[in-house]
């Protein structure tokens, strides 16, 4: 870490995945940071160079692929340099895995599904129609080039729904499904509908059902040029003393949680 002209904390930051969509806005985003200097870039062709890249770093930033993820985020821990990632499918055993080495090095990691301030209110929200409301589904409609299905999103909505029931939550089962999978695929409950369609980024929609009341909560995402500013308070967060461990979702970086 260095020290703006003002005096201000400049945090050396490394992008993984930047070749990727999101590693490019990342890399060509953050250095409008003030407080952002970005002083390596890791993509799948350097992998191999990636400790090298990582000496001297405060964070990496890794949006990748959950096949590099759990890799790069351990390789970054045992330099001292906090991740704080973004990538999709990620599992609870590598966000446990990477919670411990984290507490180990002693110091912090984020993931987090959603950079997104509205995406972390979504999701308080949901955990508290979730106490009260059910059945819940969720759909999401996504750019028909994303590679996996369901989100990361609404797999961490739907693990935010169990965990805040206490419960899986009661699906009723349709007597006859005369095309299979229409009724989307299944986590403790929850029904996922992933739509995958060109003319759109990201909309995810998560609907209640009641007795003769029906909750529907939508958040949408329309660009990409906002994920520098957002991820840049995950890295402040991270880089405060005293954070030990793994910060697991954007509202617990924005204490909207
Ligand atoms: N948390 C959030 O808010 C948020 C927002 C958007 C996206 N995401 C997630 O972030 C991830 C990246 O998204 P994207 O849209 O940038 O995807 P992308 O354009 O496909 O980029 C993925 C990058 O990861 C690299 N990669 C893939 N497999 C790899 C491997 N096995 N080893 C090393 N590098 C590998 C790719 O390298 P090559 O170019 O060399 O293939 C590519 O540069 C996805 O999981 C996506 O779902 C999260």
């Amino acid at each position: 870490m260095g020290l703006t002209a003002e005096g201000m904390k400049r945090y050396r930051v490394v992008v993984a995945g930047a070749n990727g969509r999101m590693g490019k806005a990342l890399a060509a985003g953050l250095p409008e940071q003030p407080d952002i200097e970005v002083v390596g870039a890791i993509t799948r062709a350097t992998l191999s160079e990636a400790d090298d890249v990582l000496k001297g770093a405060d964070v990496m930033v890794e949006f990748t692929h959950p096949d590099a993820s759990r890799d790069l985020m351990l390789r970054a821990i045992a330099a001292g340099v906090r991740p704080v990632s973004g990538t999709s499918g990620v599992s609870d055993e590598t966000l446990a895995a990477v919670d411990a080495a984290a507490r180990a090095r002693e110091i912090g990691a984020v993931w987090a599904a959603n950079y997104r301030i509205g995406g972390a209110v979504l999701a308080a929200i949901v955990r508290l129609a979730a106490r009260h409301l059910e059945p819940v589904e969720i759909v999401e409609m996504m750019h028909a080039t994303k590679k996996d299905a369901p989100s990361g999103v609404s797999l961490a909505l739907a693990r935010a729904i169990v965990e805040s029931r206490g419960a899986d939550v009661s699906a009723r089962p349709v007597e006859r499904q005369t095309l299979p999978g229409t009724r989307g695929g299944e986590t403790h409950g929850v029904h996922i509908h992933s739509v995958r369609v060109p003319g759109i980024q990201s909309r995810t929609e998560v609907i209640f059902g009641g007795s003769e009341e029906l909750l529907v909560l939508q958040h949408e995402e329309n660009g990409r040029s906002d994920y520098p500013a957002t991820v840049a308070r995950a890295i402040r967060r991270v880089m405060e003393p005293g954070v030990i461990g793994l910060i697991r979702g954007y509202g617990a970086v924005i204490g909207v949680d």
